[in-house]
């Protein structure tokens, strides 16, 4: 049976220099943040993800945030085109640690750009966002890629955040959780939706643990991950029947992550 993996970056010295597009500059503690990256790697490997890990790429200062390099389906892995120029030579070295695992690799080329955080999987369904950083050329790419494997790609406009996954993320196959301002909700209308606290409008991102490549019938095999400091969305979240796990991860918020960038998941 497919194990679910993760392949993760450690931070790089240059995070301070990060891209930030939608939140202010506030100083960034990179021992701490380095101390966090840990403990988000051993909270992977305590909910039994098998874990990857590849060394910080000095130069690169958004590199820790794998997940906007590669998209992973069990057919194919496609290589984006960061939005932003400063992050487009973070996707060689993922490329080489991912030709091992998937036999077609797909790219993304001018003028398309795309970020992985803007790309939700549920299902067969692919819902990209149209962002800052991805654009109308490449979510046309994609989908001639994924189309011959049966994914249906659907573009979602968006507003006032960076990713669609800083907006709307799953929980499970048929429940989304979202935050109705960022995103509109009609595009989820299939599914069950719990709203964000109107407090904490950034607690939309959660990493789905789904230890089963099918998991529908799974449930025991499901876990959530999610920063711990929403704590009135995690209310929610637990009363909706979740098992939640929760991770401090302040520094990579100041730098416009979240705990979905920090790990792209994958089953081998
Ligand atoms: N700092 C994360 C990004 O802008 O991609």
């Amino acid at each position: 049976m497919p194990t679910l993996h993760a392949l993760c970056r450690a931070v790089s010295p240059a995070m301070l220099d990060c891209e930030l597009s939608f939140i202010g500059r506030e100083p960034i503690d990179l021992a701490l943040a380095n101390t966090q990256h840990n403990a988000y790697v051993k909270a992977l490997r305590a909910l039994n993800v098998e874990v990857v890990e590849l060394p910080a790429e000095a130069a690169l200062p958004d590199s820790v945030f794998v997940e906007d390099t590669v998209l992973l389906f069990d057919e194919l892995a496609v290589m984006t085109r960061p939005g932003a120029q400063s992050r487009r030579a973070e996707v060689a070295s993922i490329e080489a640690a991912f030709s091992a695992h998937r036999e077609i690799i797909a790219r993304i080329f001018e003028p398309g750009t795309l970020d992985g955080g803007d790309v939700l999987q549920i299902g067969k369904r692919v819902f990209v966002g149209l962002s800052q950083r991805s654009n109308q050329a490449a979510i046309e790419q994609l989908s001639a890629c994924l189309t011959p494997f049966g994914y249906q790609v659907i573009a979602v406009p968006m507003q006032d955040c960076l990713h669609l996954k800083s907006a709307v993320t799953a929980l499970s196959d048929d429940t989304v959780l979202i935050n109705p301002d960022w995103v509109d909700v009609d595009y989820f209308k299939d599914y069950q939706q719990i709203y964000v606290a109107k407090s904490e409008p950034h607690a939309a991102n959660l990493v789905r643990i789904a230890l089963t490549a099918s998991t529908s019938s799974a449930s025991d095999m499901e876990s959530i991950l999610m920063p711990a400091n929403f704590p009135e969305t995690e209310v929610l979240i637990r009363a909706a029947g979740f098992a939640l796990h929760t991770v401090d991860v302040s520094e990579f918020q100041k730098a416009e992550g979240a705990v979905t960038c920090c790990s792209v998941l994958f089953y081998v």
